[in-house]
């Protein structure tokens, strides 16, 4: 699917790697509807005039979500694509110097990047099925954010990795299940890239990241996470996968 004159909801797309998609997406004539808890989408909307709206949505509340679908199709008449970028690290030792801390943390981490991402993925598609079919009978194109924590997470690392495992494991049997609506979905697992997220961390971590990704020796630039967001909207036989981008880091 070429991204030209489509819809596209971004999910987390008011910072980091959700605002790197909406400004590429922008920019190759999508129209976009950015949708996060935080205002500062309302600015990215703006500088982007009518190609973008900002729909103020806490992805864990499904009746948000399904306002900024539904603001998606009142606004530019349809959805063709959806990508699920909100999320949050809250990482948290298991047992802590004092105490073991209650669950209350994992589930956050679980609510916001997994069951959050669910929402997300349902509620565009039930819009997307209801596009008229494209080439091949496509309708439309999911791309999810999992993290190579899904596979190497840290120490202090067990929500957010279980969360991120979850949003992975999901991509093939939504493939499967969407295929017959012509709806794509994957899921990319970035190494780790420059953005706010990553900001929080302290120099000294960062530059130690830096250093264990092999080759460019560097943190990912959040558009090279949306240009590989783009492709996966026009390749239209990458389905059910997850994809890493990582530059061969292994944490
Ligand atoms: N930056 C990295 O190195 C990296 C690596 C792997 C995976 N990821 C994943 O990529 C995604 C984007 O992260 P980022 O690095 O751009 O971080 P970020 O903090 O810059 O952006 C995350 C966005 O999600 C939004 N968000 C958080 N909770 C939300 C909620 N309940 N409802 C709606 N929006 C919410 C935030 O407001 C923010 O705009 C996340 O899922 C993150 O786990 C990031």
């Amino acid at each position: 699917m070429q991204v030209e004159g489509r819809t596209i909801l971004v999910a987390g797309g008011s910072s980091g790697l959700g605002a790197a998609c909406v400004r590429r997406l922008a920019a190759r004539g999508a129209r976009v509807v950015i949708a996060d808890v935080d205002p500062a989408g309302e600015r990215l909307s703006a500088e982007l005039g009518d190609r973008a709206v900002f729909s103020p949505t806490d992805v864990t509340d499904e009746a948000s979500v399904a306002h900024a679908v539904g603001l998606a199709v009142d606004r530019f008449g349809g959805l063709s694509g959806a990508v699920a970028c909100a999320g949050i690290l809250g990482p948290e030792k298991l047992l802590a110097r004092e105490g073991v801390p209650s669950g209350a943390n994992f589930r956050r981490v679980i609510e916001v990047n997994l069951v959050g991402t669910f929402h997300v993925v349902r509620l565009a598609a039930d819009a997307m099925r209801a596009q008229p079919p494209g080439d091949d009978g496509e309708r439309g194109v999911i791309v999810t954010t999992s993290s190579i924590a899904c596979e190497e997470g840290q120490a202090g690392q067990a929500a957010y990795a279980a969360s991120k495992g979850g949003v992975a494991s999901m991509t093939l049997p939504i493939a499967r299940e969407l295929a017959r609506h012509g709806i794509r979905i994957v899921s990319v697992a970035p190494g780790v890239f420059e953005t706010p997220m990553i900001a929080a961390l302290p120099p000294e971590a960062r530059r130690s990241l830096a250093e264990q990704v092999p080759f460019p020796s560097r943190l990912g630039e959040p558009d090279e996470f949306a240009a590989l967001v783009e492709h996966v909207f026009e390749n239209r036989m990458l389905n059910g996968s997850v994809i890493r981008l990582d530059g061969a880091m292994r944490m």
